[in-house]
């Protein structure tokens, strides 16, 4: 793994634009998988900064986006649907049929699922993907677990995770209990990796993704055996390791 610290949120923000800038002024036509959460809020800001100024073009961009809520309508201020047009797509040349968020208001959620990784697949896989990590090292909503899946599926989301995210909900009874998340499987067989952590509450997570066991008990560590993952870590996040 190529751990890089940076002093501060700001800076984060910027170098994760950068990589991805970069992608895609190489490729064009690259394929991201993004995340949301507040982590890459400030990537993102960056992102639509730079396609202003002309540095970076989306046109031809495909993007995959990790997971949603089960439950919320996309038009919900909380779903990852509205989160994606308000901090990235409303704003930059994307063409509207490359942008895929998993459904969760499909009937048939297994039919959806590999359709998902079926559309995945036929996009020639991942190219960059962009992963937050939770507090209990969950990537995506992959949520620590004996067993887990390789495939796009829905998931019982972990009371951690419901807590950790009931401060953008009224209150915690508001978050849903449910997502429909990206498996392990399609994650790990992105051809690059770039995790961004910050914040003193992500420590213990980076510190195991890095330096624990391999485990499904933690599924950040599994990105131990992936050949090619970035980490940008602000000071708190890089805190526990050596
Ligand atoms: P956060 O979420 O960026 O809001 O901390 C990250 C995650 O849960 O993957």
């Amino acid at each position: 793994m190529d751990i890089n610290v940076v002093d501060n949120y700001s800076e984060l923000s910027e170098k994760a634009a950068a990589i991805v800038v970069n992608e895609v002024n190489c490729r064009p036509d690259t394929v991201l998988g993004l995340a949301t959460g507040s982590t890459p809020e400030g990537m993102y800001a960056q992102l639509v900064k730079k396609y202003q100024e002309r540095k970076v073009d989306f046109s031809d961009l495909i993007t995959f986006n990790l997971d949603e809520y089960s439950g919320l309508s996309t038009e919900h201020p909380q779903s990852y649907h509205y989160y994606m047009h308000k901090h990235f797509f409303d704003h930059i040349n994307i063409k509207s049929h490359n942008i895929n968020i998993p459904h969760s208001e499909d009937r048939d959620i297994a039919h959806a699922c590999g359709e998902y990784d079926r559309k995945i697949i036929e996009a020639g896989g991942i190219n960059l993907q962009i992963l937050g990590i939770g507090v209990n090292g969950h990537i995506g909503f992959n949520e620590p677990a004996e067993h887990l899946n390789t495939g796009t599926h829905l998931v019982d989301l972990s009371d951690e995770t419901i807590a950790a995210n009931s401060r953008f909900f009224n209150s915690r009874d508001d978050v849903p209990y449910q997502a429909i998340t990206m498996g392990v499987g399609s994650i790990m067989h992105a051809e690059k990796i770039l995790v961004m952590a910050c914040g003193k509450n992500k420590a213990r997570a980076i510190q195991l993704m890095c330096c624990g066991k391999v485990t499904t008990n933690l599924p950040a560590s599994l990105l131990q055996l992936h050949r090619c993952v970035t980490l940008l870590l602000d000071r708190e996040a890089a805190s526990l390791l050596e």
